[in-house]
């Protein structure tokens, strides 16, 4: 289906080389700004968890759902219907479940309040389906989760859980997995044709998953105000 000449391809590389290391920057910048897990308090440490579950458990795969009806090209096809049949396949919500319930760190609604905001602001980016724009926050996202897993875990570990089966599985370094999504990011600015689309911030979903993170470890960067605004607006 896809048939990008050579010479498109290749003016494509150095672009796609760019925006792996701006990527890999943030996510270096974003890891080295952790709070160590034994300086957090248990309640902060369960808080975090907690945060992590109430975005990922029901959020992923509606992300990578919104990445495949927005994506054209095959290569980016190919990876994300991999990577959905995996999911589902494998039940990894049930897997989160289970390391949050064995961390004791269920979401209270406090822990989803917290991370309302900007959750509501990735899913409103996602549903726009800007192609290139969800593969490169996609790219970000499974960067930087696979190396967020050995500080999840020990988050974990120190609440006294011994259910790693989660963070065993995402934590896993796979070369040729990143390559491939870089190579489905290829295939896709090379279909690219809206102008539109080219013209605006290719960031704007990572930059939103980015606050999103931060809330997650961080706690909601929104006044306590504004979390019982919510709560009594039902939002
Ligand atoms: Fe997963």
């Amino acid at each position: 289906m896809m048939t990008s000449s050579s010479a498109d391809l290749l003016s494509t590389e150095p672009a796609v080389g760019a925006i792996q290391r701006h990527l890999d920057g943030v996510i270096d910048d974003l890891l080295s700004s952790l709070p160590a897990p034994e300086r957090l308090s248990a309640e902060q440490r369960r808080a975090v968890i907690a945060r992590y579950t109430a975005v990922l458990e029901g959020n992923f795969i509606y992300w990578m759902t919104g990445a495949w009806l927005a994506v054209k090209s095959d290569a980016a096809r190919a990876k994300i219907m991999e990577n959905l049949h995996e999911e589902v396949r494998d039940a990894h919500p049930l897997m989160m479940r289970r390391f949050a319930t064995a961390a004791r760190a269920v979401p209270t609604e406090i822990d989803v309040l917290a991370v309302q905001k900007n959750l509501t602001a990735v899913r409103l980016f996602i549903g726009r389906l800007s192609a290139v724009r969800i593969i490169v926050t996609m790219a970000f996202f499974e960067g930087l989760i696979q190396r967020f897993m050995p500080y999840l875990a020990e988050l974990a570990r120190l609440q006294g859980s011994e259910e790693m089966e989660y963070t065993d599985v995402h934590g896993v370094c796979d070369i040729t997995h990143t390559e491939e999504l870089y190579r489905a990011l290829q295939a896709e600015m090379t279909l690219a044709t809206d102008p539109a689309a080219a013209a605006e911030n290719l960031f704007e979903g990572v930059e939103l998953l980015h606050a999103l993170i931060v809330d997650i470890v961080a706690g909601s960067s929104a006044p306590r105000r504004s979390i019982r605004r919510l709560q009594l607006e039902g939002v």
